[in-house]
């Protein structure tokens, strides 16, 4: 059945993905994204993928008035709420921009949601929220630890804000903790725009590939793991927009086995950097001039996710392998030149 779904940040990374993949299971999608880390020809990729262009609205989350204006005029059935900060090293030198802008567009939202009985609601969470797990691979019962960054606050405060707005009223709530998000559409027609140096790994490698960077920083080879260096657990964004569809479904078939429920959204499986990088240097043919430095303030050793909750709950598992994922970013990448 066809649903009319809000998506808050849809033109950027995670939720233009999200929104081709709406629109392919039949979706109609409305977008609003205040265009401030990503661009509107992003618009033009959706539409050349999907062959519909959605309604976009350029407005800014915190902007309370323009967002009471929007469900005024428009109806929706749910909400995939994107619009977020996500620079961690920017959170530290500017908390207050993160926690004015992370939080009190959320807060807005769900005042909008819950006094109009909209329902259905989806939160991009993160693997931050768990920090340096003690147990891997990493389940929904770890304990949330102190966060590293503001950022990582916002994400925390934000699951906070929306389990105890779920336990005074009738919204429904989905939190997906992504673990590593990489890659881009098939199509190279959408995908990351890092504005600026990239800070993530992915976007690094390509630029550095493509000439934009010197060389890679490998940050620490001293960890303890096998090859000493920092693991992580890298899922395709399509796999990752993929499981927005189906949490969102459980919520609008009310299939959901508690008013508020959160999922890892990983792979399952762990890569260290240096197989990152010689899975990208096999996939595209280019050697990648990387150098060892020091540890990255912040970083942890590994994390990885147990998916056996999303699989058995959401029926949803990654597909797409770390070969297609990164060959997928190359292709971004070399399509941007
Ligand atoms: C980071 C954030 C995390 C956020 C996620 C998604 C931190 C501490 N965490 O995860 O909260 O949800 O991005 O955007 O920033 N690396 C290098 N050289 C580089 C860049 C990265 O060696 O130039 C290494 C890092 O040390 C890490 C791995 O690559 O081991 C992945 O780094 P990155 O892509 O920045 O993601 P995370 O740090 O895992």
């Amino acid at each position: 059945m066809s649903h009319r779904i809000l998506i808050t940040g849809g033109l950027g990374y995670i939720g233009s993905h999200t929104a081709v993949e709406l629109i392919e299971n039949g979706h109609e999608v409305i977008i609003i994204d205040n265009l401030s880390n990503t661009r509107i020809e992003v618009l033009d990729g959706i539409e050349k993928i999907t062959g519909v262009r959605p309604v976009f609205y350029q407005t800014d989350m915190r902007d309370k008035a323009a967002v009471k204006n929007f469900f005024d005029k428009e109806k929706v059935d749910g909400v995939i709420h994107f619009s977020a900060f996500k620079a961690v090293g920017e959170s530290v030198h500017k908390p207050l921009a993160y926690y004015e802008n992370n939080l009190s567009a959320l807060i807005i939202l769900l005042q909008e949601l819950t006094q109009r009985g909209i329902h259905a609601f989806i939160f991009s969470s993160s693997c931050t929220v768990y920090g340096q797990a003690d147990e891997l691979p990493i389940t929904e019962k770890a304990p949330v630890k102190p966060a590293e960054s503001p950022y990582g606050y916002t994400k925390q405060v934000g699951e906070i804000i929306i389990k105890d707005t779920v336990r005074a009223s009738d919204l429904k709530a989905i939190a997906l903790r992504y673990f590593n998000p990489i890659g881009a559409h098939s199509s190279a027609l959408i995908g990351e725009l890092p504005l600026g140096v990239p800070q993530n790994l992915v976007p690094f490698i390509t630029q550095t590939a493509a000439g934009i960077r010197h060389e890679l920083s490998v940050f620490g080879n001293d960890y303890p793991t096998p090859d000493g260096t920092a693991i992580r657990d890298y899922i395709h964004v399509v796999d990752l927009a993929k499981a927005h569809i189906v949490a969102l479904e459980r919520l609008l078939t009310h299939k959901n086995k508690a008013s508020y429920e959160c999922f890892n959204i990983g792979t399952g499986m762990g890569s260290s950097v240096l197989e990152i990088i010689q899975t990208f240097e096999k996939v595209s043919g280019q050697s990648l001039p990387h150098k060892i430095v020091d540890r990255r303030p912040g970083d942890v050793v590994a994390a990885y996710a147990d998916t056996t909750l999303a699989n058995k709950e959401l029926g949803w598992k990654a597909e797409k392998t770390l070969e297609e994922a990164l060959y997928s970013s190359w292709k971004w990448q070399q399509s941007l030149r």
